[in-house]
């Protein structure tokens, strides 16, 4: 038989120190502070559990990163003690983004430091970045760090608002034979900044970087250990970057932030459809944007197609890129034999723009939308996405994570849905105009009419 459950164990804490004591004390050992020592319950993990209704509750508090695409990617701002790894590719901004973050932060409290622990580069390299993003608050403390340890004690000793350490792979713990970046010291020192930032309820930001195949480098576990992932993405060859969190314990993680590298800085994009849409032909025909899935994230893509008269008497040419050619050759059959597009006489090059892939049927519909509205050379709606499988009946069938893909699009400003009727029944307060439709027919009616 089951022992009856124990009453949860109180415990008491320096609201000063953080110096932990079994019984009330009216002067803390610890930082001799009076009256700061408050009744609370054993953390989760100790011995005794706790009751759910005795778990004291969050603040709720959130700091603002003075950037709002940030803020709300976090899910409203810094949340106290918690860790936040900044991961992203060499190159791609983080340290930028860090920066004019910190340097916000610390323009909002003037009292309290902000520290900057970089392993990176130069106090002097980051004076320049600083020095061209307007960046030099007097509040902002920077330190040059290859030991976590000494970068800690000069935390403890600071007290600091927020705590940044770019990046967690140049840190290292001492005594431990592998060196800086090594999966072990990548973990030995997240471990040690994650203890301390929740010790002290500072927030506290980490610079990743990944590797070329998106993990982070050394570890991926370091997204475990972490309470949110934001990654930071974009192509270095076009200006736009997007932050993304790919896990978050205080938010959404459909929540997404776009900017803009400019000379002087990112800029934040308030109207992103606006940067994404910038580089598709307006009013042309063969254009179709449909929301695919990454994993767990939605990506807005754009689908290309053009349809033109065979040259000569030879065979038609195919042409797929970005898109499996089998699927693009059932598409085209059933355009063929439901829609009486014939295409057997014609060209056919599909293209998905910016080099991206479609591996999911739930693009089916918007490459057949593309091929369509290529052959009637009749443009589709720029604001308009597009989402289905298409069966070899003509039939469009229902499309997993229906609510992301929804929400990414209404977010880049799309104002429109054509998605299989299967989805659209099942969905409230959808974030845009949605269009059901059963048939490859039905879509083509609301698409091309
Ligand atoms: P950085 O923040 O150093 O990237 P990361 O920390 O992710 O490695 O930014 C790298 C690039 O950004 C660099 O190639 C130059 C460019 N940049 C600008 O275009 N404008 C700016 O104001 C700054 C500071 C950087
Ligand atoms: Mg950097």
């Amino acid at each position: 038989m089951a022992k009856a459950a124990r009453a949860a164990k109180v415990e008491h804490m320096c609201t000063g120190c953080g110096f932990r004591t079994s019984r009330w004390l009216g002067r803390c050992p610890g930082c001799g502070e009076w009256a700061s020592i408050v009744e609370e319950c054993a953390a989760p993990g100790a011995a005794d559990a706790v009751a759910i209704d005795r778990v004291p509750p969050e603040s709720g508090e959130r700091l603002s990163t003075g950037i709002g695409e940030f803020d709300r990617v976090l899910g409203g701002g810094l949340v106290p003690g918690a860790v936040v790894l900044l991961a992203g590719e060499p190159g791609i901004g983080k340290s930028t983004l860090l920066l004019t973050a910190l340097d916000r932060l610390a323009r909002q409290a003037p009292d309290r430091a902000v520290l900057y622990v970089s392993g990176e580069e130069s106090l002097a390299q980051i004076r320049m970045r600083g020095e061209r993003l307007s960046a030099l608050s007097p509040g902002l403390l920077l330190r040059s760090d290859s030991s976590v340890a000494d970068a800690l004690a000069a935390a403890d000793r600071l007290g600091p608002l927020v705590l940044a350490v770019d990046s967690v792979q140049t840190l290292h713990v001492a005594g431990l034979d592998s060196s800086a970046g090594s999966v072990t010291q990548v973990r030995d020192v997240a471990a040690r900044l994650i203890e301390w930032a929740k010790r002290t309820g500072t927030p506290t930001l980490l610079v990743g970087h990944v590797t070329k195949d998106g993990g982070i480098a050394g570890p991926r576990m370091l997204e475990h250990l972490v309470d949110a992932v934001l990654s930071f993405e974009g192509d270095r060859s076009h200006a736009y970057r997007i932050l993304r969190a790919c896990k978050n314990r205080f938010g959404s993680t459909n929540e997404i932030g776009v900017f803009e590298m400019k000379g002087k800085g990112l800029e934040e994009v308030c109207n992103p459809s606006a940067l994404f849409l910038a580089e598709r032909p307006r009013g042309s025909s063969g254009s179709a944007v449909v929301a695919v899935m990454n994993g767990t994230r939605p990506l807005l893509v754009e689908v290309q197609a053009l349809v033109a008269d065979a040259a000569g008497g030879g065979s038609a040419r195919r042409t797929a890129i970005g898109v499996d050619s089998g699927r693009v050759a059932l598409l085209t059959a059933v355009l063929e034999r439901k829609q009486g597009i014939v295409l057997s006489d014609q060209d056919i090059y599909v293209n998905v723009a910016g080099g991206a892939t479609l591996e999911e049927p739930a693009a089916d519909l918007a490459v057949a939308a593309a091929l369509a509205s290529s052959f009637r050379d009749v443009p589709l709606d720029p604001r308009t996405v597009i989402l289905g499988e298409v069966g070899l009946a003509g039939e469009v069938r229902g499309v997993t994570q229906i609510e992301q893909r929804l929400g990414e699009a209404a977010q880049l400003g799309f104002v429109r849905c054509i998605l299989p009727e299967s989805n659209a029944r099942r969905i409230t307060g959808a974030p845009l105009e949605l269009c059901g439709v059963g048939t490859l027919g039905a879509a083509m009616e609301a698409l091309l009419t």
